[in-house]
């Protein structure tokens, strides 16, 4: 049977593949971007008492109306974004949904998308899915600084109808400046182009980097749609919930293909989401605390290992050059590493456009310390042996 030239277009994710084969190991999993350790107890507790008081039926299609509003606080308060909750604001089953429905409201078949490289693995089937074709623009290591030339090269020939800005950004960990994203903003204005802006890192920052939301800019709330969640700050990638900003008209649209999708996202979820919301200043401060100094155990073992990876400013990987293994490509890297040193990582493949003889590969650091501390040991006698 022939499936749907969709489906055809999408390639298995490397990500997920990795964490199978990981299991099948027995390998120490630093593949998949998910934590090992608990979710926060008290966001547990306000799970378990949303699903007592019997928050377990379809909710508000649009999300929950006091988890919209305590949204646009947080907005107003931390990013410094003006968000009516009424009209403006829609939780969803991840930001993965989020994503796909901003991609499926804002393009037709045809409509070509800057993906700034490299990018998160789910962009390319995504745009995929939608007839989108992906307008691939590569950043350079290790600042992955985006100039002129970089937008000249985004923006050239027919105008693109969106960019996907992901800040900070997964693999690379790069926290998009105010110059940049001002930049940005101008070419969008003047191109008419639409920024989707996947923040899903927002507050997991290292050292003196400091997250700007692009919708927050001049002129930019009127052509962007933020996508966001609570998978990563909360430590909750299971609950599937995350939410879109967008525009009233946009989020229109957002909401009758939602509505149609999926109805709703999780109910009594969505109520304990409400919790995570009030955490103070210090939930947020400790996060930061706590992956840097998971960053501070990955990033030495790596370079001890030979490798040469680039440190993060955001989110929780680190992406690194390890043609010291000598392997032909990305691909052949991985299975050594899972196979001789018992380490899941993923392959440089599935962020970048053409995965052809890449050397790169993508470590996840949300791990306990002692897989880290584990994966270093691992790491460090892998290293010796394949020295010899
Ligand atoms: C950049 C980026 N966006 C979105 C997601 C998915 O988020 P969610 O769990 O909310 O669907 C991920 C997960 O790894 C990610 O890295």
């Amino acid at each position: 049977m022939k499936l749907s030239q969709r489906s055809e277009a999408i390639v298995p994710s490397l990500i997920r593949d990795a964490s199978r084969y990981c299991a099948e190991l027995g390998a120490l999993n630093l593949a998949q971007g998910l934590p090992d350790f608990p979710a926060p107890e008290f966001l547990k507790e306000a799970a378990r008492k949303a699903i007592a008081e019997d928050h377990n039926q379809y909710c508000d299609s649009w999300g929950l109306e006091p988890l919209r509003i305590a949204l646009a606080e947080k907005y107003a308060r931390d990013n410094t974004m003006a968000v009516d909750p009424e009209t403006e604001v829609t939780i969803c089953c991840g930001a993965t949904e989020g994503l796909n429905l901003a991609l499926m409201v804002l393009l037709n078949p045809g409509d070509e998308v800057v993906v700034l490289t490299p990018f998160y693995e789910n962009y390319k089937p995504n745009l995929a899915t939608v007839g989108a074709i992906p307008r691939y623009v590569a950043l350079s290591a290790p600042e992955w600084e985006i100039t002129e030339a970089v937008l000249d090269e985004a923006f050239a020939g027919t105008p693109p109808k969106a960019i996907i800005v992901n800040n900070p950004a997964n693999p690379t960990g790069k926290v998009w400046t105010h110059k940049e994203l001002e930049l940005l903003g101008r070419y969008c204005q003047r191109y008419d182009t639409w920024a989707i802006a996947d923040e899903i890192y927002e507050y997991i920052l290292y050292d003196d980097a400091k997250h700007i939301s692009i919708a927050s800019l001049p002129g930019m709330a009127e052509r962007t749609i933020t996508v966001n969640g609570f998978s990563k700050t909360f430590c909750v990638t299971g609950w599937r919930l995350g939410y879109v900003i967008a525009p009233a008209l946009v989020s229109e649209g957002i909401r009758k293909v939602h509505d149609f999708l999926t109805i709703c996202a999780p109910a009594p979820l969505q109520w304990a989401a409400l919790a995570a919301l009030e955490a103070g200043r210090d939930y947020y401060t400790d996060l930061c605390t706590l992956y840097q100094g998971k960053r501070a155990l990955l990033l030495p073992a790596l370079e001890k290992a030979g490798f040469k990876p680039i440190a993060p400013q955001g989110a929780y990987y680190v992406w690194t050059d390890v043609s010291i293994l000598g392997a032909k490509d990305a691909l052949e890297a991985a299975y050594l590493l899972a196979h001789k040193a018992g380490i899941a990582a993923v392959p440089g493949d599935c962020f970048l456009p053409e995965g052809k003889g890449n050397q790169s590969m993508r470590f996840c650091f949300a791990k306990r310390d002692e897989t880290l501390i584990a994966a270093s040991h691992q790491l460090a006698e892998f290293a010796l042996i394949h020295a010899r």
